[in-house]
Formats: structure tokens, C-alpha cells, sequence
């Protein structure tokens, strides 16, 4: 597995984030429906203060995997995890959940909430992993026919480190 490197896009100058938002918006495309896919525009870098991009790379330049999450007061909720491709099932979406949960921890974050489409088993079963639960069904949540769950991760009961 590589040895990844986990930054976050406000940590950059503006041309080296817009480059990374790039790569991010070509996965992005690959990865979801356009209807479900993020605008990883110049915007989410200038405008969106609560909002946090984060990526990781094995020190290249090349992204290797992305989260999204935006805060509110106690509570984040997660709006993206992707790992590219070709290095799926390598323990590289666990090691980003992780350092996710540790920054939020740290951040006094209570609780982690994100929506998954019931199809996306591999997400699912990565969420339950890391110890989230399922809280409510909805049928036709993305679209007809495609049922979304809402999962929650309590930060304050997990134990520290
Ligand atoms: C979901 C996703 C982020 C997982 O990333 P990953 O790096 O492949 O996951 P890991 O290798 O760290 O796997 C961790 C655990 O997740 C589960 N998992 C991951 N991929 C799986 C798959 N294809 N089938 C079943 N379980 C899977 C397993 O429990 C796995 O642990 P194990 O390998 O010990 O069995 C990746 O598949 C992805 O980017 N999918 C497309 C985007 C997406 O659906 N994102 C979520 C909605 S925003």
C-alpha cells in the first residue's frame, strides 16, 4: 500500500488547489452519476469556509484518494469519500475514514453523519467498519428506485487515539 499523505486543499496556494480540484473533478465524473457529482470548482476553494476538501497522494503529484465534509457546529456531515480506482481495496478509504475521525475528534466534532446509496456495498460495508450506524431508510432518495441511508458515527462514544 502506498504511503499516503493526507492535506487539505486550503492548506495550498490558490494554483496548486485549483490543479488538485481538477484531478478531483475528473474522478468525481468517472465515479458518480452528474446529477450526484460534486462541483469542485474554484468556488468550493474561495467561498465555502466549513467546508474541507481533503486529499491524499504517496507524495506525487497525483491524487490517490478525496473526501468531502462540511461542519456544523457538532456535527460533520460527510458528503464524499472516493478512492481512485486502481487503488481501491487496499486499506487507503479506512486509513482517509480514520484520519477524518481523528480531525473531527480533535476538532471537538460530537458526531459524523453522511447519506449512502443502499447499492454502494463496498461504502457501506467501509462505513460500518468504522463503526457507523444505520439510522433511517428512505426509498427514491437519489433518484426512483435508488434508496439512500443515513449513517451516523458518534465521535464522543468512541474511545480516544
Ligand atoms: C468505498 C471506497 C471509498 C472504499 O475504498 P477502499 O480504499 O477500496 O477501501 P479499503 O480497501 O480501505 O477497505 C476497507 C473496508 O471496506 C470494505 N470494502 C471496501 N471495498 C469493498 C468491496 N468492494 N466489497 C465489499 N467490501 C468492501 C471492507 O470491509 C474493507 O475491509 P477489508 O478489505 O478488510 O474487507 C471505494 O470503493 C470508492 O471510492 N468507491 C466509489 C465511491 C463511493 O462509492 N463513495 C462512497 C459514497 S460518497
Amino acid at each position: 500500500m502506498p504511503n499516503l499523505i493526507i492535506s487539505d486543499i486550503h492548506s495550498l496556494k490558490r494554483n496548486e488547489a485549483l490543479d488538485i480540484l481538477s484531478q478531483i473533478a475528473r474522478v468525481e465524473k468517472k465515479t458518480f452519476p452528474t446529477n450526484e457529482a460534486f462541483g469542485f470548482g474554484e468556488d468550493l476553494w474561495r467561498k465555502k469556509p466549513n467546508t474541507r476538501v481533503l486529499y491524499a497522494t504517496d507524495g506525487g503529484s497525483e491524487i490517490i484518494a478525496y473526501a468531502v465534509y462540511v461542519r456544523q457546529k457538532g456535527v460533520a456531515l460527510l458528503h464524499k469519500v472516493c478512492v481512485v480506482p486502481t487503488y481501491r481495496r487496499q486499506g487507503i478509504g479506512l486509513q482517509l475514514m480514520s484520519y477524518i475521525q481523528q480531525r473531527l475528534r480533535k476538532e471537538g466534532c460530537q458526531s459524523i453523519q453522511l447519506w449512502v446509496d443502499q447499492a454502494r456495498e463496498p461504502a457501506r460495508a467501509l462505513y460500518v467498519r468504522c463503526g457507523f450506524e444505520e439510522r433511517e431508510v428512505i426509498p427514491d432518495y437519489y433518484a426512483p428506485g435508488r434508496t439512500g441511508i443515513r449513517m451516523v458515527l458518534d465521535l464522543d462514544g468512541e474511545h480516544a487515539g
